[in-house]
């Protein structure tokens, strides 16, 4: 159960101590740090936002040395990542595996270090976007990792696992109760989940309700959410209300086919956007996290789980500007926080009734009070259409488009929103505001209505740049391999 008992004393403190303390109540939720940014937060930083809103687990993609160090001393628990471009170094080489569990893990295992309990070997390594290129090295990745960590000592405390995509089983009729894993890697995933279950380690999962409702036109809006608004779905005697239970029972159906039936679940990714789609806003993503930790604290859990303990990790914690876009627009946006550490909108994540905006960021640097937008005495634009493309090629437009935030401004605020976004993405450097003689630099607030211009932080330095750039190029390279 997520949600928290606390003897009265306790519960006295908090109320005392008021908002700094435990704004993320619920013990089972953790939250995704990613660093797909142009200009990542300090990780000391991002270490105190979590802290003062209570989270005390995390979830990384990578395990680079100077994010997981921040983590020392916090209490907070850790999974770190293995990106999918390693896995077949890692699969081929019990040496190279040695290296990086000695690196990566046995560094931070000190009295006082960081209280790392998994490592995702691979991030959603079977999608289909992938085309099967790591399916072949994923499990023999994970053997050597976990092999090499058992020979370092730290097997009982730590286990690899590998975080999947939902689309890794199906259900050909959309009950749980016929969910299977996926043909193509059939054979695969039961030497994963054998492998899991002799080894004590969790199933982690990544469970989208929005992605069903933004790739399928005729999904019942109301059962992406908890509210039980919608019509609910019968498999034999049990009822569904909504997808996540539906989802999340297909994976229990699909393990039990492989005769486990008691393996431990995490989710690893959980979440809604709120931005970039007609289907991404703040509403709705308070909908969703409203009924999700709801359900977290009430106890309940699925119909064929009824007793669940759920471990979720909301994706995600900050906006990231620099991720690829082909799954959409609304990929940027999925954060519980702007990319500098603002809150968007109130959350309860006591699930109690307790609606609150959590803690900001601290200590967080912004570039001075400027934006770049088109000059007032420019009326005529047809010329300036590459300009416009060549800024959001090299910055972050997502929020222009349809049924987005700032869908809605007028031609004139097109073009600024673009130069400016080019403009905060360089650092405010004058040379990136002249567009060919069509742009200037203003100190009044340049944002419209619901549509905020940003002003861009100071970047967390060239070491977490290079870390993020380093990923990114991974992503698009990924991607370039199947186009
Ligand atoms: C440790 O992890 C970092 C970040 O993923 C990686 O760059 C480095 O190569 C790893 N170390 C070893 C010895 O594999
Ligand atoms: C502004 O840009 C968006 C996204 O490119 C577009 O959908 C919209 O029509 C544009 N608005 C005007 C008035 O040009
Ligand atoms: C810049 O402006 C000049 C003169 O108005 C024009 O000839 C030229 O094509 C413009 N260049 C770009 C890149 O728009
Ligand atoms: C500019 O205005 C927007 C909307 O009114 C506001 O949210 C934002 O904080 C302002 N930015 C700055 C730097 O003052
Ligand atoms: C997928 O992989 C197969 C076999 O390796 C190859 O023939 C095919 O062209 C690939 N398709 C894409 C879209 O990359």
């Amino acid at each position: 159960m997520a949600g928290v008992s606390m003897v009265p004393a306790v519960w006295a403190a908090v109320m005392t101590l008021g908002a700094v303390f435990s704004v993320v109540e619920g013990a089972g939720i953790g939250v995704n740090w990613g660093i797909l940014s142009s200009h990542p937060l300090r990780p000391n930083i991002v270490v105190k936002l979590l802290k003062d809103n209570g989270i005390k687990k995390v979830k990384l993609f990578d395990s680079d040395a100077w994010t997981v160090s921040s983590l020392s001393g916090s209490k907070i628990e850790t999974i770190i990542g293995i990106p999918n471009d390693q896995l077949k170094k890692f699969a081929k080489s019990y040496d190279d595996a040695k290296d990086w569990v000695k690196e990566n893990v046995t560094s931070h295992m000190f009295e006082g270090g960081v209280d790392l309990r998994y490592v995702s070997v691979g991030n959603e390594a079977f999608l289909t976007a992938y085309n099967g290129s790591f399916v072949k090295v994923t499990f023999p990745a994970m053997q050597n990792i976990q092999k090499a960590i058992d020979a370092a000592g730290h097997g009982k405390k730590i286990k690899v696992t590998t975080a999947l995509n939902a689309d890794v089983y199906e259900s050909s009729t959309n009950l749980p109760s016929d969910g299977e894993f996926r043909p193509d890697i059939y054979s695969t995933m039961k030497d994963i989940v054998h492998f899991l279950d002799r080894n004590k380690a969790p199933f982690m999962v990544n469970i989208y309700p929005f992605l069903s409702l933004y790739q399928n036109p005729n999904f019942p809006l109301d059962y992406a959410f908890f509210d039980g608004g919608g019509k609910a779905t019968n498999d034999k005697d049990k009822s569904y209300t909504n997808v996540f239970d539906a989802n999340y029972d297909t994976l229990i159906w699909s393990l039990k086919k492989l005769g486990v039936s008691d393996m431990k679940i995490i989710v690893g990714e959980v979440g809604w956007p709120t931005d970039g789609n007609k289907f991404a806003n703040v509403n709705l993503a308070k909908r969703f996290y409203d009924g999700l930790f709801k359900k977290l604290a009430s106890g309940d859990g699925t119909p064929m789980r009824p007793k669940e303990k759920f471990e979720v990790y909301l994706f995600g914690l900050l906006d990231e500007d620099m991720k690829s876009v082909l799954p959409g627009f609304f990929e940027r946006h999925w954060g519980i926080f702007q990319f500098d550490g603002k809150p968007k909108f109130p959350m309860d994540s006591s699930g109690k009734g307790n609606d609150k905006m959590l803690v900001a960021a601290k200590g967080v640097q912004y570039l001075e009070k400027k934006w770049c937008v088109l000059k007032k005495n420019v009326k005529v634009f047809d010329n300036i259409s590459p300009q416009v493309d060549y800024a959001c090629s090299l910055s972050d437009c997502t929020s222009l488009g349809y049924g987005s935030s700032c869908n809605n401004l007028d031609r004139r605020g097109n073009i600024s929103y673009a130069f400016n976004m080019y403009y905060q993405m360089q650092d405010q450097s004058v040379e990136a505001c002249v567009f060919n003689g069509s742009a200037e630099i203003v100190k009044n607030n340049a944002s419209v209505g619901s549509c905020l211009f940003p002003i861009q932080i100071v970047s967390a330095g060239e070491r977490l740049k290079a870390a993020a750039a380093a990923m990114v190029g991974l992503v698009l390279s990924l991607f370039a391999l199947r186009l």
